[in-house]
């Protein structure tokens, strides 16, 4: 997998993940405001973002994920890592997936997140035979219900996260994007893309 232009932003790119990225994983990660609102732990252990890209690495061989360093070279020219997205527990038939992100505190709020996500879906439907994704967010979390409506999500519903960190009272807002639709509403655009 090469790196990739992130195309709703210019200098936003999303990078496989390897093992060069982990320092600035580990940096960004261990801040709470990053756990208070997804599955990143807290605290976040000192091994955490080696620990991590190594599964997600044999997890991406087997082919049931797939996650991207997000990375910045706005303005400077030098490449910062500034969070990251991907997709998990790909599985069944058609294959069906998680997406997922999250961008360090001192990034937020540039729409990095809202591009990612865009260029995220369009890999892995393109390019590695996703059909249909879901995901969700804490109710409370506008910035990323934002992200997913702007990434053309459906949102059908409300309900529970199965992830341990969770419990009954966090209630969080469900949302799903087929591929076919994900084609239709992009197909007015499909010319620039290539
Ligand atoms: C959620 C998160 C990924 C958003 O990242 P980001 O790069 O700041 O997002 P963007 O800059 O693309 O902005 C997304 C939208 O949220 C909006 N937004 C930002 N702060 C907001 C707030 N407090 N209330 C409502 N909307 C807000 C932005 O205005 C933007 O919408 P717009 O384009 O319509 O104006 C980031 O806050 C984060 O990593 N949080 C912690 C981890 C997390 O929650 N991950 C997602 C788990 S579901």
């Amino acid at each position: 997998m090469s790196i990739r232009p992130a195309s709703d932003l210019a200098g936003i790119y999303l990078e496989p993940i390897a093992l060069a990225h982990a320092k600035a994983i580990q940096t960004l990660a261990s801040d709470a405001r990053i756990a208070a609102t997804s599955n990143v732990p807290h605290p976040y252990p000192l091994d955490g973002a080696v620990t991590w890209i190594r599964y997600t690495m044999a997890q991406r061989e087997l082919g049931r994920e797939v996650n991207f360093a997000v990375v910045s070279d706005q303005g400077s020219g030098a490449a910062t890592v500034v969070g990251v997205c991907g997709v998990l527990n790909i599985a069944g038939t058609p294959r069906r997936g998680e997406l997922g992100y999250w961008i360090g505190v001192p990034y937020w709020g540039r729409g990095y997140a809202s591009a990612a996500a865009k260029a995220l879906v369009r890999i892995v439907f393109e390019e590695h035979g996703v059909a249909e994704l879901y995901s969700s967010c804490l109710i409370r979390n506008q910035p990323s219900f934002r992200v997913l409506q702007k990434t053309g999500f459906r949102h059908i519903g409300y309900g529970l996260h199965p992830h341990t960190k969770w419990g009954p009272e966090d209630r969080f807002a469900l949302f799903e994007l087929a591929r076919g639709e994900w084609l239709e509403a992009n197909a007015s655009l499909s010319g620039d893309r290539r």
